[in-house]
């Protein structure tokens, strides 16, 4: 018996196999291509021959896999193998493939966490690689000490949908965040301003507006949008047609920047000029009603 089995040893199962390995734990791992276990064998880990093989191994066992699909197709076949054990899920999914997912593994006779990495792999095994989990209380209480070795945990509760849905919005604030940079960069930079001129001037405003959130928060929580509005949605509308018609007439596609324009015409149509860009967050969820 090892401690821990990690499936799947693709750049990021690599990286969590290493990591509990470098802890000094003794690991079972496995890959639909054998090949690269090999490395991780010279590091002290031991190859299963089988899926099934690698599941019996150990109490708990850790998946990182492409899709959710991927991690079905896999562990499906290994029968009452998961009994008693522990299943950790790190591939990246929707909550409700994280609640699905859950509920097979119960009726294999397993106890399931879902996780979110929150980190790359180079990062994995370091403090700033945030895992985020939800599931089984009892499961995270038991195993938290092994999954430590990933990096800083964060167990967000008992629905196995949370970790992902964590996941997934955080993502979403860093592609916000990316695509504004790509506009900048491709605004920039087609005035010839290189980019490691501007990008500096950019990281420092993007940190000095992350200075906003606390009150953003305290404005949807209450959902008051309108006390101490400093920058007002009105305002801001009319400043966003400048850098729409400037994108253009520099040759720069608006694709990036439109889909905010019109939501802040709807905040605008809604009568929401006087209050703060927070109120948009409401407009998306009726939208999701269908409003
Ligand atoms: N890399 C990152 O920066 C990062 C960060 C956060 C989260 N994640 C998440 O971590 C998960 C794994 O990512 P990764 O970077 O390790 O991806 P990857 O390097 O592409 O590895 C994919 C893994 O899935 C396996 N796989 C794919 N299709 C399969 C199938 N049909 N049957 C069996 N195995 C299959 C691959 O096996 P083979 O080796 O045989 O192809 C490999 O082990 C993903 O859900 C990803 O979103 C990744």
């Amino acid at each position: 018996m090892s401690d821990i089995t990690v499936i799947g040893l693709g750049a990021m199962g690599t990286a969590l196999a290493e990591a509990f390995l470098n802890q000094g734990h003794k690991v079972t791992v496995w890959n639909r291509s054998p090949a690269k276990a090999e490395a991780l064998a010279t590091k002290g880990a031991i190859v299963a021959k089988s899926v099934e093989e690698a599941v019996r191994s150990s109490p708990l066992i850790v998946v990182c896999l492409l899709v959710y699909d991927t991690v079905r197709e896999t562990l499906g076949p290994t029968g009452a193998a998961l009994s008693g054990r522990t299943l950790v899920n790190l591939t990246n999914g929707t909550p409700e493939q994280a609640r699905a997912m859950s509920g097979w593994a119960l009726s294999q006779g397993a106890l399931y966490i879902d996780g979110g990495i929150m980190a790359v792999p180079p990062m994995i095994g370091g403090p700033h690689a945030l895992i985020l989990y939800s599931g089984s209380s009892q499961a995270f209480d038991a195993c938290s000490g092994q999954l430590g070795a990933l990096g800083t945990s964060k167990y967000l509760g008992e629905d196995a949908g949370l970790a992902p849905l964590y996941d997934i919005s955080l993502l979403t604030g860093m592609y916000g965040m990316f695509s504004g940079t790509l506009h900048a960069l491709a605004l920039t930079g087609a005035a010839g301003i290189p980019a490691g001129e501007f990008t500096p001037l950019l990281a420092s405003w993007l940190q000095a507006m992350q200075g906003l959130l606390p009150q953003w928060a305290e404005q949807i929580d209450s959902g008051d949008h309108t006390s101490n509005v400093a920058s007002s949605l009105g305002m801001q509308a009319d400043a966003y047609i400048n850098l729409v018609e400037a994108s253009r007439s520099a040759g720069v596609s608006a694709e990036l920047v439109l889909p905010m324009q019109s939501l802040m015409k709807r905040g605008v149509a809604a009568g929401q000029a006087n209050a703060d860009l927070s109120s948009l967050v409401g407009l998306l969820q009726r939208s999701k009603q269908g409003a």
